[in-house]
């Protein structure tokens, strides 16, 4: 049998613990997805929106020795991924940013540019965040979106029921973007709640 790391049996465990506790993190689909990425492209400056405990930006940092900075609206979960990272020796390629992303953004991305986005925080601000984002994504630079079908809503044009209706018509407008604007080659994965990857041009 192959000996398991500590790194991999940590983050085994974290997965694990956040799926036993309804943590959202990345769908397992989103996680192999986003593993091919970072194993053929091993991307160097990252910005990730949706921290929670940390695991997602746990699994870039340890293929890629890239730079991650992640924001996430939750402290407790930001201390949680802290901890995580330091258990994991990463701690000093991650910056954490606290508070909401349509309020940190700005200060978070001036005079950078990064060469991977991974979009995981809250749904229906995907394409807001993406055109804010714009500028600050290299050319060639990978866009990763988890949830873009969300509950198999979004596909085709029904109208979805009330209460989902301003999520399902805003990612609807979101993967419209994305394969309409010209700016990125893009595929939706239909896997899970919907997986999108685009690479801008
Ligand atoms: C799906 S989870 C992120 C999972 C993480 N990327 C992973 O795979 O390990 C989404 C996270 O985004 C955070 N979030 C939602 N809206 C946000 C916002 N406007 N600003 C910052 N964080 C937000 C939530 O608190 C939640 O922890």
């Amino acid at each position: 049998m192959t000996p398991v790391s500590y790194p991999q049996a940590l983050l085994k465990q974290t997965h694990d613990y956040a799926r036993e506790r309804y943590i959202m993190i990345l769908s397992d689909e989103c996680e192999i997805v986003l593993r091919k990425i970072f194993e053929t492209y091993s991307p160097k400056r990252v910005l990730e929106i949706g921290t929670a405990i940390g695991y997602s930006s746990s699994v870039m940092a340890l293929i890629s020795d890239c730079v991650i900075d992640t924001v996430e609206k939750d402290g407790e979960r930001i201390a949680a991924a802290k901890e995580l990272w330091t258990k994991l020796g990463v701690s000093e390629r991650i910056n954490a940013y606290h508070g909401d992303a349509d309020g940190t953004l700005a200060d978070i991305v001036e005079g950078k540019t990064y060469d991977f986005v991974f979009l995981d925080g809250a749904k229906s601000a995907y394409r807001r965040q993406l055109e804010f984002l714009e500028p600050h994504i290299e050319k060639g630079g990978i866009v990763l979106c988890d949830d873009v079908l969300y509950l198999g809503l979004v596909k085709g044009d029904g109208v979805p029921p009330h209460k989902h209706r301003t999520i399902v018509n805003n990612m609807r407008g979101f993967l419209n973007y994305l394969s309409q604007s010209g700016k990125y080659d893009s595929r939706v994965i239909d896997e899970a709640n919907g997986i999108a990857v685009a690479r801008k041009k």
